[in-house]
């Protein structure tokens, strides 16, 4: 809602949640289309609006702790003791589900997703709201997560209330599911694995064989793709590799590289020289958190700019493990 002051749009938006319709609003990962969680036909209307497939279950968001009780019907110690460290964050934490929580919330499983956001405007919308918010990501189904205001308009248009904001992080939240010994990390992401398993020892990581098993329903679908076709590169000694790919791919094909780590002009010119074509270059980030900020925005504007993105890749520790885990999803071929 440009224009119009702050504490108006978040006033606004609490209102319309009430009222049973869908908001757009900025979290510290990423931006959230939300709805009154215990009301079906709201809920229904961001699946709709999403086009998302109705057996991928949503994040209910909460602005208290305690309320987390009216969500989950069981709190095991390992949820308490990563909800003191954790929220307000980008924690999700899968856990027994309240039977108050409408089915379609958790797409008819027995568990429901909950995290209490840290933005500030998040907590305000939901405390004024009065209700828990289920929110998704603010895309379309498939496509990269909207991280600001703009990517919201360009996805949605006018049919949806969007309040102005800034996300923080990039990426989404990290889902753990607790309700299995030893736990399991359904989508690495914002928290570090290493940060929790600080707190309650080990934890297992969804293996990319259990992928297509519906644990963490999400998992199995296509996801965060640009318009562009995407190559992840995952060392700069494997550009060779590229060049025969681009066999395939007719001469007049914009194409876009995105640097990670350093801007470097020796490898600028490698990549020129070995793919012979014309070729833009970009810089994502000095380290996985910058990249992390800055990913979902170029994968967004510039995969709609170019034909083809090739993405150099990061570390896979702390929050690179979520940034690789979006690029291998979003790329069409890794090399
Ligand atoms: O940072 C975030 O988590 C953002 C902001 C808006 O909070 N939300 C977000 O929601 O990323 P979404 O719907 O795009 O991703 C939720 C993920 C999906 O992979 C979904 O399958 C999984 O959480 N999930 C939700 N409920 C679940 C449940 N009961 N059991 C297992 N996985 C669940
Ligand atoms: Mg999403």
């Amino acid at each position: 809602m440009e224009g119009v002051d702050l504490e108006e749009q978040i006033r606004r938006g609490a209102q319309i949640i009430r009222e049973g319709g869908v908001v757009a609003f900025p979290t510290e990962t990423v931006y959230g289309l939300g709805a009154n969680a215990f009301d079906e036909m709201a809920v229904a209307k961001i699946f709709e609006l999403k086009g998302r497939p109705f057996d991928n279950p949503l994040i209910v968001h909460i602005s208290r702790k305690d309320d987390i009780w009216i969500v989950a019907s069981d709190v095991p110690d390992c949820a308490l003791i990563l909800a003191d460290a954790f929220w307000p964050g980008p924690l999700t934490m899968v856990l027994p589900r309240n039977p108050s929580v409408p089915d379609i919330v958790s797409a008819g499983l027995s568990t429901v997703a909950v995290r209490m956001p840290s933005h500030p405007i998040a907590l305000k919308l939901i405390e004024l709201a009065g209700i828990p918010v289920a929110a998704p990501s603010a895309n379309p189904s498939g496509r990269p997560s909207a991280t600001k205001y703009q990517h919201v308009r360009a996805y949605f248009g006018d049919k949806v209330f969007a309040i102005e904001g800034e996300t923080q992080i990039g990426i989404e939240s990290t889902v753990i599911d607790l309700t299995v010994e030893p736990p399991v990390i359904l989508r690495p992401g914002a928290l570090e694995v290493e940060k929790i398993s600080e707190m309650i020892g080990p934890v297992q990581s969804l293996k990319s064989d259990e992928v297509s098993k519906p644990k963490s329903p999400g998992v199995k679908y296509a996801h965060y793709k640009p318009y562009s076709y995407l190559i992840l590169l995952t060392e700069r000694s494997k550009i060779i590799s590229i060049r025969d790919i681009l066999r395939e791919f007719r001469d007049d094909i914009s194409i876009l590289f995105v640097m990670t780590y350093s801007y470097d002009q020796e490898f600028q010119k490698r990549v020129v020289d070995t793919l012979g074509r014309r070729i833009s270059f970009i810089f994502a980030g000095r380290d996985e958190r910058e990249v992390a900020k800055n990913l979902f925005d170029i994968l967004i504007l510039k995969g709609a700019e170019y034909d083809l993105m090739i993405f150099e890749g990061v570390r896979e520790e702390g929050i690179g493990l979520g940034v690789m885990n979006r690029l291998k999803k979003a790329s069409d071929m890794i090399v």
